[in-house]
């Protein structure tokens, strides 16, 4: 291998992110983009020889990426991205018929516009490895076009979902079509215990269906599910869990960009089970 591999990971700051760079660390360099810096502290993982770089930008700005991009690779000749996770989102609240031309404008930008900004811009500067790279995106169920997911004041954010999703499976073409060493997956990180978690649980103009729905979700206890399938007994997990989850979607090397769901993905914890009982 001729270059350095990289994981970009934006959303790095904290939540699932934070956990996802601290664990690339280990066997990777890692540039995370965010408006804070991510810390290489907070986790038991020891990252020499591997550099944490940061890019603070902030995504909303989506005609400052493709330049921020272009500067920072400019100076670091050597790189590849071989991963590259599509994790930072903001989670808008509010009715739909109460949201501003700006909160909706606001919105896609981070969550649709900032992503395929990154992807596009890594593609136009020959910036992925060419002998295998994997782009996965964050998406939520909330983005299932299913009544029984759609709730109110939960509106914008499963617009973005949903439009993030459905660009992921048209780039997933595109790349077969001109690039098939870049492949896509679209991962459902699950109900995860961070801000943007309990931002949602304590709005109080949440639908009251959505309260009642994670109000079933306890806390995830170890050995819950050893003999019981997660999709049976849901629960609201650590980001730690979250990102060990999403990290096994991008090296799974013959991941399809059908969506990867946590509490579906029974190989994904079959082979956790294994490891505990080697
Ligand atoms: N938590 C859940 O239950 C859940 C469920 C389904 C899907 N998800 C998805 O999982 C992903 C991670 O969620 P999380 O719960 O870990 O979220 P979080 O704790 O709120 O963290 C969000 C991250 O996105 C970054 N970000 C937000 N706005 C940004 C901006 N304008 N520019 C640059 N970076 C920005 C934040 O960094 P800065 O503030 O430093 O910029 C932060 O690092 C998201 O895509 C979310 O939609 C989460």
């Amino acid at each position: 291998m001729t270059y350095k591999p990289l994981a970009l990971i934006t959303g790095g700051s904290r939540g699932i992110g934070h956990c996802l760079v601290l664990s690339f660390l280990t066997d990777t360099d890692v540039l995370n983009v965010s408006r804070t810096p991510a810390q290489e502290t907070g986790g038991s993982a020891r990252c020499e020889p591997h550099e944490l770089h940061n890019l603070s930008v902030d995504l909303a700005d989506v005609a400052l990426i493709e330049p921020c991009l272009r500067t920072w690779f400019d100076a670091h000749p050597d790189h590849r991205v071989t991963t590259l996770i599509h994790n930072a989102a903001v989670s808008p609240l509010g009715w739909l018929h109460e949201l501003s031309p700006d909160e909706v404008d606001q919105a896609f930008r981070v969550n649709v516009y900032a992503p395929l900004s990154i992807t596009a811009s890594l593609v136009r500067a020959a910036r992925f490895a060419t002998d295998g790279a994997r782009v996965v995106y964050v998406t939520s169920s909330l983005a299932r076009p299913v009544p029984e997911l759609s709730f109110a004041c939960l509106g914008l954010y499963s617009m973005t979902k949903a439009a993030l999703s459905r660009m992921a499976l048209v780039q997933s073409r595109e790349f077969a079509l001109t690039a098939p060493h870049l492949t896509v997956a679209r991962a459902h990180p699950g109900i995860v215990d961070t801000e943007l978690q309990r931002d949602l649980r304590r709005h109080p103009r949440m639908d009251p269906a959505f309260a009642v729905k994670t109000a079933g979700l306890p806390p995830f206890q170890a050995g819950e599910w050893h003999d019981r399938s997660p999709k049976d007994h849901m629960r609201t997990i650590s980001a730690e869990f979250s990102a060990e989850f999403i990290e096994w979607v991008a090296r799974t090397p013959d991941a399809t960009s059908e969506e990867y769901d946590f509490y579906h993905a029974e190989e994904f914890h079959a082979a956790r089970r294994d490891v505990r009982h080697r």
